[in-house]
């Protein structure tokens, strides 16, 4: 064995590339929806572990979409080969998100303008204190460039990133302290990819569809997800496009 990469988790199919962007939702199977109702000519370029992703145009621009799995070190792991690996510059993870907040209702699109997290991740960078998880200014500029352009009212704030999608007995009041904070919901990954965007001195932007809430425990039919994640994936290729 030499020293080459030990991608394991891409691996390019013949004759494909991976764009400078790249729209990530967490399911592959989504990816694959995604490139076939939103681009042009999407070619399949990953199928490693099934973890599908697509390269084709947005109205003549280069742009791919590949799912990124559940939690931090599934997407950590996904980013961190497209970053260091695959040469992209960008990564736009497009997902669902929990309501934290009266004011942040199911259907509407939240923006991760900062990420906190319970997740140990970010110790790999051994600094000493917090390593804040952020969004690049210049992807979130161009989110709510094409959010005003679109008539899209994205909330924008602060976010939670957690390790559990379920919570015990031992810390069942974690949500009311979050929505104490003023955090606007919670979701499983962008700390992971803000953490390893800033580890690579690349970009990244997390936006979210709300899918339920933790506040009221309503949440979203099949159909209304589908709906409702229109807006945000017109939102993420308009980003993606700037
Ligand atoms: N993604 C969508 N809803 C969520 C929730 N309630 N918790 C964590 N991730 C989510």
């Amino acid at each position: 064995m030499g020293k080459e990469s030990i991608s394991a988790s891409i691996a390019l199919n013949e004759g494909t590339s991976i764009a400078k962007v790249v729209l990530m939702p967490g399911d592959p199977l989504r990816a694959k929806r995604i490139a076939e109702k939103y681009l042009e000519n999407p070619v399949c370029f990953n199928n490693v572990r099934n973890m599908l992703g697509y390269t084709g145009t947005y109205n003549g621009r280069e742009v791919s979409v590949m799912g990124h799995g559940m939690g931090i070190p599934s997407i950590g792991i996904y980013s961190t080969e497209l970053y260091e690996q695959f040469d992209v510059d960008a990564i736009i993870r497009i997902g669902s998100t929990g309501s934290l907040q009266p004011n942040v209702k199911l259907g509407d699109v939240v923006v991760a303008m900062g990420s906190s997290s319970n997740s140990s991740y970010g110790d790999i960078y051994g600094l000493p204190g917090t390593f804040a998880p952020v969004a690049s200014y210049e992807l979130l500029k161009a989110c709510m460039d094409a959010a005003e352009k679109l008539d899209v009212h994205p909330h924008v704030g602060q976010v939670y990133s957690s390790d559990q999608f379920y919570y015990p007995k031992a810390n069942a009041d974690l949500p009311q302290r979050l929505t104490d904070l003023g955090m606007l919901a919670v979701e499983m990954e962008s700390a992971g990819l803000y953490w390893t965007a800033q580890g690579c001195h690349k970009k990244a932007l997390a936006m979210f569809t709300v899918s339920d809430s933790l506040l009221t425990h309503e949440a979203m039919t099949a159909e209304e997800r589908q709906n409702s994640f229109d807006t945000m994936m017109r939102l993420g290729l308009e980003t993606a496009w700037t």
